[in-house]
This record gives C-alpha cells, sequence and structure tokens, in this order.
C-alpha cells in the first residue's frame, strides 16, 4: 500500500459507507476530502483526521473548497428523505455538481455507489449486470440517470465504476436485529420473498477493488450482494435465535420498506462478475457471518 500513500481521495455525500471509507483511507495514509450536508457526520469526519465540507453536493458553492484533480472520488451520497424531489436533488443534482467540478481537471478513479432498486426483476429470477433495467421503480430511475450521466462524462472525469449494491447492513445498522430486541410481535408482508444483502465492510472492500484494480480496467457495473440471498423469514427466525426471543409473526399484509408499504421483489442479485473481474469475495457470504459480527460488537 505504500505507493498510494499521501494520495487524496474526494468522498462526496459521505455518511455510513462514505465515513467507513474514510477511516479505511486514513489507515492507508490517504488524504480525505468528504463532502456532507450534515454537520455531525462532518464533526465525526474531522475526528478522524479527514477535511469535512458542509455544503449541499448539488450546488456549486463547495467548488472552490474541493481541489479537482484527486487520485480517487466516490460519490456515495443518498438521500434518507423527503420524497422523489430531494432524492433527485441528491442523485441527479449532485452528480451533475460533481461532473461539472470534475471537468475542470481529470480526475483518477470515480466510484459511484448506485443500487440493486434499478433492476425491476422479481418472480425469483437471478439478475446479473445485463439485466435490462426498464420498468424501475422511480426512485431505480433517477439512480439509473445518475449513472448515465456517469457513463456519458467522458474522460474528464477519469475511468469509473458504478457499484449497484444491495440491501446495506452492519455495525450501527441493523434494522431488523432492532425490531426483535424491540418485542417486535408481527411483521408487515409474507416474509418469504428473498432479502439481497451486503455487509458494509465488504462494501468498502469492492469499493477498494476498485479504486486499486489495474489501470487498463474501468468503465464497469458491477453489482455487489453477498453470496446467499435468504427470505426474511429465514433472516428473522435465525437472528430471534441468536438473541432468546420468539420470532415475530408476518401479517401476510404489504410489506414495509424504508420508503412506505409495497411487495418487495423477490430475486437473486448476481455477483460473479466483480467476483472474477475485480476478484473481490465477500468476508460476510450470509446474513449469518454479518450479524454474527454485529452481535458480538453489541455484546462488547
Ligand atoms: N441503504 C441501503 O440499503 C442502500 C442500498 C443500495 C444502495 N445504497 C447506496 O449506498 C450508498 C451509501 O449509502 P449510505 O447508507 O452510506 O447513505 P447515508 O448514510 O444516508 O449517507 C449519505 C450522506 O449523503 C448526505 N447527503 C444527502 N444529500 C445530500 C446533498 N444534497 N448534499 C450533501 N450531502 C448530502 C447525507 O446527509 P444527511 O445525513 O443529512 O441525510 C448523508 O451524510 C448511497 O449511494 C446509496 O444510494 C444504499
Amino acid at each position: 500500500m505504500e505507493s498510494i500513500r499521501g494520495k487524496r481521495l474526494v468522498i462526496f455525500g459521505c455518511g455510513y459507507v462514505g465515513t467507513a471509507v474514510a477511516r479505511e483511507a486514513q489507515a492507508k495514509g490517504i488524504r480525505v476530502e468528504a463532502l456532507t450536508r450534515n454537520p455531525d457526520r462532518a464533526a465525526a469526519l474531522v475526528e478522524l483526521g479527514a477535511a469535512a465540507v458542509v455544503a449541499d453536493l448539488a450546488t456549486d458553492t463547495w467548488h472552490q473548497r474541493i481541489a479537482p484533480g484527486a487520485e480517487f472520488v466516490l460519490n456515495c451520497v443518498s438521500s434518507g428523505g423527503g420524497g422523489t424531489a430531494e432524492y433527485r436533488r441528491s442523485y441527479v443534482g449532485g452528480m451533475q455538481s460533481i461532473l461539472g467540478w470534475a471537468g475542470r481537471s481529470a480526475e483518477g478513479t470515480f466510484v459511484y455507489t448506485s443500487s440493486t432498486s434499478v433492476y425491476p426483476q422479481t418472480g425469483g429470477m437471478v439478475v446479473d449486470e445485463t439485466a435490462p433495467t426498464e420498468g424501475a421503480g422511480a426512485n431505480g430511475r433517477i439512480l439509473l440517470e445518475a449513472e448515465a450521466l456517469l457513463q456519458k462524462a467522458g474522460p474528464a472525469c477519469g475511468r469509473w465504476f458504478i457499484l449497484r449494491l444491495a440491501g446495506i447492513y452492519g455495525p450501527g445498522r441493523h434494522h431488523l436485529l432492532d425490531q426483535i430486541l424491540g418485542g417486535a410481535a408481527e411483521m408487515a408482508g409474507s416474509g418469504e420473498q428473498r432479502l439481497n444483502l451486503a455487509h458494509r465492510d465488504d462494501i468498502v472492500a469492492a469499493i477498494w477493488a476498485a479504486f486499486m484494480s489495474p489501470a487498463a480496467g474501468g468503465n464497469r457495473i458491477f453489482n455487489v450482494a453477498d453470496d446467499a440471498a435468504a427470505t426474511k423469514s429465514k433472516v428473522v427466525e435465525w437472528l430471534a435465535a441468536q438473541v432468546g426471543r420468539p420470532p415475530p409473526r408476518f401479517s401476510g399484509g404489504p410489506a414495509s420498506t424504508r420508503r412506505g408499504f409495497a411487495e418487495p421483489p423477490d430475486r437473486l442479485i448476481s455477483n460473479a462478475r466483480i467476483k472474477v473481474e475485480l476478484g473481490w469475495r465477500p468476508e460476510y457470504p450470509s446474513f449469518r457471518e454479518g450479524y454474527r459480527q454485529i452481535l458480538s460488537g453489541l455484546a462488547s
């Protein structure tokens, strides 16, 4: 890792995943500059040794505060709430602003964390990166728009990688476990759709695999998911047993998602391409290994 000491990494929309990448970059001796609109997050980043910029990514107010020409750029912005307009502002407005900034000078490697929500497939299908994205939901279409902007940006922003992430979980983000520990007796939905998950640390490893891949490669889309999608009911049953609680029953009604109530898709997101092309392997191949790590963190 000696050769990357002193290089620059700029992280846009630095939240849960971005902060984990920043921590690892600092440990590798890379200089980190991170942008978020969240002042608490910015304060935590400064504690890690990163330079933090608090700004709205979708504006150009920050363009003079972060020098272009970084060896590594990560856009991992996410819009947790505020509806479609806010979602669009963070993803599409954010990407437009970054590309306007980057266009002033060539960047090195640009990684964008998109989502498997760009895929409309369900019905038990195996979904790889060649699967059609026509028919994606409203949020998926916004992410596709942001992806397309990066793909069309040309050499000014350097080479790019788009990582389509499955559902993120990890230390400090374990919604299902929280529900069980909170004594939930019932969960909405049938529980029979498979959850495609990716542990935070495996996502961080995938981002580094892209950054560090040979210079001749790039301009590729990769799914990032673990090896063993399991139904929600199976995950919940296992978790309840681990913490000695009765498993909540499933109502059979519409299931809750992060953004409301809907029937979640049932499919298997393939991670074969990133394994073959970038040599990535999940350290947490199924929810069991991932949640064991989380549970051991809670116990200590
Ligand atoms: N969550 C999932 O399961 C999931 C699944 C698939 C893909 N992804 C993708 O994974 C990536 C990382 O997600 P994450 O969980 O690390 O997200 P996160 O924790 O919500 O972090 C995103 C950060 O971006 C900031 N932000 C949002 N809009 C902004 C704007 N206009 N200007 C400046 N900062 C802005 C947020 O600030 P606030 O704290 O103020 O909101 C937050 O600090 C995202 O690209 C997301 O789309 C997530």
